[in-house]
């Protein structure tokens, strides 16, 4: 098979059906699109049009009724459960609105969760998940818990957890929702250097118009279709 390196995320034709009831609805109605590595995306649209649907089937998190999602030119439809959740715990990361963060952990243990099972040593762990605070700027907040976080705090914990694999790609499902934007936009600073410095792709279903601005391309959905997208 030929691995295209520098597509990131492809997706090929996408229909998810969810059948409730009886009733039969198309969330997703034929998604195509390509985001290339290390670019910074961001998914709009209105409530219903598919955002979360979409970046649940990028993310690998759930499957679609029809047509593919490509990972670094893998195709996904093709592998089995395992190795789909092998595939997202190393190369994808997360970041959702609301935070998702385990209460009775403080921070550290938050960011380290993910190298869990990777199988890393204790000691490893907490020096890189020590490391990955420092870049969100939360070193002193290393033993807090969320519950003693602001927010902004909160939302910076979940970001250095959805780094701390060093994924190829972060998934964000509205991660400035829950915040003020002053402090969206602190946010989004980090999303920029992380994407700069590494060369992160990232995809961030948003309702903020600054958020989107930042981004390098604009996708916007609409009733499960791809309406029309922007660029800087
Ligand atoms: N598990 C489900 N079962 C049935 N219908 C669903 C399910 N998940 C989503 N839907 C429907 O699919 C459509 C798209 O939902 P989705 O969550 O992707 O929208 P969204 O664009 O993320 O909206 P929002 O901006 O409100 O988060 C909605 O009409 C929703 O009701
Ligand atoms: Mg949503």
């Amino acid at each position: 098979m030929k691995i295209d390196d520098t597509v990131s995320i492809e997706a090929r034709d996408l229909v998810k059906v969810y059948r409730t009831g009886g009733v039969r609805f198309e969330a997703l109605r034929g998604v195509s699109l390509r985001i290339e590595r290390g670019e910074l995306v961001s998914i709009l649209g209105p409530s219903g049009s598919g955002k979360s649907t979409l970046l649940n089937m990028i993310g690998l998190l759930d499957r679609p009724s029809s047509g593919k999602v490509l990972i670094e030119g893998r195709d996904t439809s093709r592998i089995d459960e395992d190795s789909l959740a092998t595939l997202r715990n190393r190369r994808i990361g997360f970041v959702f609105q609301a935070f998702n963060l385990i209460h009775r952990l403080n921070s550290l243990e938050n960011v380290e969760l993910p190298l869990v099972p990777q199988g890393i040593d204790t000691e490893r762990r907490r020096s890189t998940a020590a490391q990955i605070l420092e870049m969100v700027g939360l070193s002193s907040k290393a033993f807090n818990k969320p519950d003693e976080l602001s927010g902004g705090e909160q939302q910076r914990v979940a970001i250095a957890r959805a780094l701390v694999t060093n994924p190829a790609i972060v998934l964000g499902d509205e991660p400035t929702g829950n915040v003020d934007s002053k402090t969206a936009m602190q946010l989004m600073e980090i999303v920029r250097d992380i994407n700069k410095r590494f060369g992160t792709t990232f995809v961030l279903v948003t309702h903020n118009p600054d958020v989107a601005a930042i981004t390098h391309r604009r996708i916007i959905l609409r009733d499960g279709q791809v309406e029309r997208e922007e660029r800087n």
